[in-house]
């Protein structure tokens, strides 16, 4: 059965206005106060901003889809495992240059995307604004999949850098196999926000688990290294579930991914790692400054390689356009048919995000204020009442997968009755 969509065909890129430099604003001012905190209690001013919120930044999640389609109509447990392991660094691949913070989303925000081109639809809900937490849903308009979490992104400010510590589930769910696999996303790192070049690196371990079949893909996503000889690389193996190997993932998250024979994948470890003890001498271990430019702009393909998921080439304005992917570039689009079907509460409405993206910062800068304050004045309604926020579209639960706290969707968002939603901007 098909899911049935309020239709969207096409996907014009809005008039966004290119972005202001970040010279324009003693970043230092603002920030040396706030060393070792938490971000997300400071009010950040917007030209620190891309025009998008949070909960769209998130749905960007959805950019290479197809890969979800292409686990479902593959038989063989570990070849799916391939595609959900390059769906999941996929994901993250849009952060690539994404050196603009996104809005905070307002508590009860939410943003939905109809994509029937890539054959999903997503939604999300701000959930919780201390500490801020994002819940999303999105499913395939085929049925073949569900794909939800809740994200709470820790920020943290180190003189230097942010930090983005992204915590929380990320549950995706094949019906047809009756499989969920469970990740959580790597760390991200703003670098020389004061000043220099800004640059992005992502780093950690990511573990994509296989509930049913306790097949996993324990994936690295390797911190830049000395000289960036490690600069974007992702690697690791797909186990079964007595950890015996059974083949190899590499490449790097702003690239491609590939697959190859464990040993082969060992053998060629190895002989790289003899090389490079032979050249190096006198090495002083200190944290990079500059972005280190890496050996060579492109993956080394092992022979017996497969290629499971090569990046989309971002457009030639891109640059100029907060570093957009198309996928993002087309978030904010308003169509004259979403207007009398959105929520009152979608991201697309929200004022602030609308200055900035034509470009009248003093505008946005004001609204940024004034819904941020009236955010505060009915937080501090509430508590003189016995009134409590009511999240509208998820609950808290059990994750039923890994056990953990998470939100769970409640089934009726796209049924639009609109009637509880609470007047945000
Ligand atoms: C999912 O896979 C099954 C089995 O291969 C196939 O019958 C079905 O059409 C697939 N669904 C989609 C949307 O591709
Ligand atoms: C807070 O309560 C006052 C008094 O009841 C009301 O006038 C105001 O609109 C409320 N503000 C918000 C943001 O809910
Ligand atoms: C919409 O939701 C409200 C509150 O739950 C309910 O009272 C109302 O009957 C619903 N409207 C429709 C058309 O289902």
């Amino acid at each position: 059965t098909m899911i049935k969509t309020v239709s969207r065909t096409s996907h014009k890129t809005r008039d966004t206005t290119p972005m202001f430099s970040r010279n324009d604003v003693s970043i230092w001012s603002i920030l040396k106060k706030c060393i070792g905190m938490e971000l997300s209690k400071i009010a950040m001013p917007v030209i620190l901003n891309e025009p998008l919120s949070f909960l769209q930044r998130l749905t960007e999640y959805m950019e290479h889809t197809y890969l979800i389609h292409q686990a479902n109509t593959t038989t063989d447990s570990m070849e799916r495992m391939k595609c959900v392991a390059a769906f999941a660094v996929s994901a993250v691949a849009s952060q690539w240059e994404r050196t603009g913070k996104p809005f905070n989303p307002l508590l009860g925000e939410t943003y939905e995307l109809i994509r029937e081109d890539l054959g999903f639809r997503w939604m999300s809900e701000q959930v919780s604004h201390h500490p801020p937490v994002s819940a999303f849903h999105a499913e395939g308009l085929q049925e073949d999949f569900l794909f939800h979490g809740s994200i709470y992104p820790k920020l943290k400010f180190w003189g230097k850098s942010v930090e983005a510590e992204p915590k929380g589930i990320i549950s995706l769910e094949l019906p047809k196999y009756n499989e969920a696999y469970t990740w959580t996303n790597p760390t991200c790192c703003v670098h020389n926000i004061i000043v220099g070049q800004l640059w992005i690196e992502q780093y950690g371990n990511v573990e994509v688990i296989n509930h049913k079949t306790g097949e996993r893909c324990s994936l690295i996503f390797k911190p830049c290294g000395l000289f960036g000889k490690e600069l974007h690389k992702v690697e690791g193996y797909i186990l079964d579930k007595s950890k015996k190997k059974l083949c190899a993932i590499y490449g790097k998250w702003t690239e491609c991914l590939y697959t190859v024979d464990a040993d082969t994948f060992d053998a060629h470890k190895k002989s790289d790692k003899k090389n490079s003890e032979e050249k190096k001498s006198n090495i002083v271990d200190e944290e990079p400054e500059e972005m280190p430019l890496p050996d060579g702009d492109t993956v080394q393909v092992i022979p017996g390689s497969e290629l499971i998921w090569r990046i989309v080439p971002r457009p030639d304005n891109s640059a100029e356009f907060y570093a957009f992917s198309t996928f993002a570039m087309q978030l904010n689009e308003l169509e004259e048919g979403m207007k009398g079907v959105l929520p009152p509460t979608d991201c697309r409405l929200r004022p602030d995000i609308r200055h900035m993206e034509k470009g009248d910062m003093d505008s946005a800068s004001a609204e940024k204020k004034r819904v941020e304050e009236k955010q505060r004045l009915s937080r501090k309604n509430r508590s003189k009442s016995s009134e409590e926020w009511k999240t509208r579209w998820f609950h808290q639960g059990t994750n039923p997968h890994n056990k953990a706290q998470d939100w769970l969707y409640s089934n009726s968002y796209w049924d639009r009755n609109y009637s509880l939603l609470p007047d945000i901007y």
